[in-house]
């Protein structure tokens, strides 16, 4: 899976409210595992919102989708998710909240799901994800915020989360209108 322990409730919340979920009207969470975060977030996720779960582990979905039944869970097979099934040809998120493990991933693979990811983020939108102090010093996690940092207009990072195990802190990446608008995909002729 890529992590030590599931996210604590400590970091869980932390990135709810990084995410700025109680605002948010669609909500995208890749990779909720066992659903540390998905449980933040449905604490503040509004009842008219829509949240929208993408992970590859089929018995982690199953147990998602009755866990948290009001809450749409897919499994998907690659990185190449398929939003247009999922949600229509221009479904876009308010917030993207991700648990994937990117500094574990390969740099292409990097590259590939962000690319995929971040046009679907609307304009002003929030990106948030987690990194353990310390991976995110090694090669692999320079290059994952070196790519979000080109991807969006300003990129944050909360202090260190230490009762977490291992410590972690929060990236918040907030899109631009500008780079939406570069990122956005061709209509279908
Ligand atoms: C590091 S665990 C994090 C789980 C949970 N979000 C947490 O914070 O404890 C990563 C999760 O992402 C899933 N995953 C890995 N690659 C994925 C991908 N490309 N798309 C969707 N889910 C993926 C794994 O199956 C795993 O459940």
């Amino acid at each position: 899976m890529g992590a030590v322990a599931p996210s604590s409730p400590m970091l869980a919340s932390l990135i709810a409210d990084s995410a700025d979920i109680s605002a948010a009207k669609h909500v995208l969470e890749l990779g909720p595992g066992t659903g540390p975060i998905t449980a933040a977030i449905s604490k503040s996720l509004s009842s008219h919102a829509h949240y929208l779960g993408l992970e590859m582990n089929e018995s982690f979905v199953k147990q998602l989708r009755e866990r948290f039944p009001a809450m749409q869970f897919e499994a998907v097979a690659a990185q190449l998710y398929d939003f247009d099934a999922f949600l229509g040809r221009d479904g876009s998120f308010d917030a993207i909240v991700s648990g994937l493990p990117w500094s574990a991933f390969p740099e292409s693979l990097q590259i590939t799901i962000l690319d995929h990811v971040m046009p679907r983020l609307k304009p002003g939108g929030l990106f948030v994800t987690f990194a353990y102090s310390g991976f995110h010093l090694l090669p692999s996690g320079r290059h994952f915020r070196k790519l979000l940092s080109s991807r969006v207009a300003e990129i944050k990072m909360t202090p260190t989360v230490w009762g977490n195990f291992p410590p972690a802190f929060v990236y918040m990446a907030k899109m631009s209108d500008k780079n939406f608008a570069a990122h956005q995909t061709e209509p279908a002729a």
